[in-house]
């Protein structure tokens, strides 16, 4: 089968397809697995080349994570082990797996689906890809180019670090319902925008499958639209970080 395969790891699982880089579509149902926990090096290597032997022996992979991630080494893990910083995730995983792998930031992987297939295609000046889920993750884009790990879940505002007030966790855990978790949205896409002036935001993370519930609620001086890829963004971005489709 042409393809790569695509792998997400987040904090409690590791979604995964294989993917037509050419066009962005899956190849293969999206399928998932948990995250090995406590989640260190040496478990997701073996977690995601087990996963590649099995959906997808003989292709190149790329790998998402919720991590800073420069030339395949591991500089945050904000939602993962700590035990992974300093890690050559990208070398271990090529070693275990024998194929060719690229790992990049999760949000950034989501954000090259949609800006080169998805909501953002054709958007030129500055687009800002936020995911909301466990954590905050953006994506920034100039034109259509990554700058990559950007962090801006980190960004503090109001006394605290924006994920720890705005993420889809939180509205979770304090029970929020749409009103008030979109006012605390609001308090930080004010901070992105005050500081980045987006053309457009893309709202994403697995939250964005409810959009049509609380799209109205939220605002911004961008053009504010939902992810169009859903839960599959992570993996395509992914998929086309390893076969040099990024826009
Ligand atoms: C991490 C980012 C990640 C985001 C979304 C944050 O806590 O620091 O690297 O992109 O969560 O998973």
């Amino acid at each position: 089968m042409a393809g790569v395969l695509g792998v997400d790891v987040g904090g409690s699982s590791i979604k995964y397809a294989a993917v037509d880089p050419g066009s962005g579509r899956l190849l293969t149902p999206l399928g998932s697995i948990s995250t090995p926990q406590p989640g260190d090096a040496e478990q997701l290597v073996s977690a995601i080349s087990g996963l590649a032997r099995r959906a997808a022996p003989d292709m190149p992979v790329g790998v998402a994570l919720p991590c800073v991630i420069r030339q395949g080494v591991v500089f945050t893990a904000a939602n993962l082990h700590a035990s992974l910083i300093g890690a050559d995730i990208q070398a271990q995983l090529r070693a275990a797996i024998g194929q060719g792998v690229a790992c990049l930031n999760d949000a950034d992987a989501a954000g090259l689906a949609e800006v080169r297939w998805g909501a953002a295609r054709g958007t030129r000046g500055t687009v800002m890809v936020l995911t909301f889920g466990t954590g905050i993750g953006s994506a920034l884009f100039v034109d259509g180019r990554l700058v990559p790990n950007t962090e801006l879940g980190h960004l503090e505002v109001g006394g605290a670090e924006g994920e720890q007030r705005a993420s889809a966790r939180v509205r979770t855990e304090l029970n929020l319902d749409w009103p008030q978790w979109c006012e605390r949205v609001n308090v930080y896409l004010d901070a992105i925008d005050r500081l980045f002036w987006p053309e457009m935001i893309v709202i994403g993370g697995g939250i964005s499958q409810d959009f049509a519930q609380f799209g109205s609620l939220l605002r911004s001086r961008a053009a504010l639209v939902p992810a169009r890829l859903g839960p599959a963004a992570g993996v395509v971005g992914a998929a086309m970080a390893v076969s040099g489709k990024e826009p």
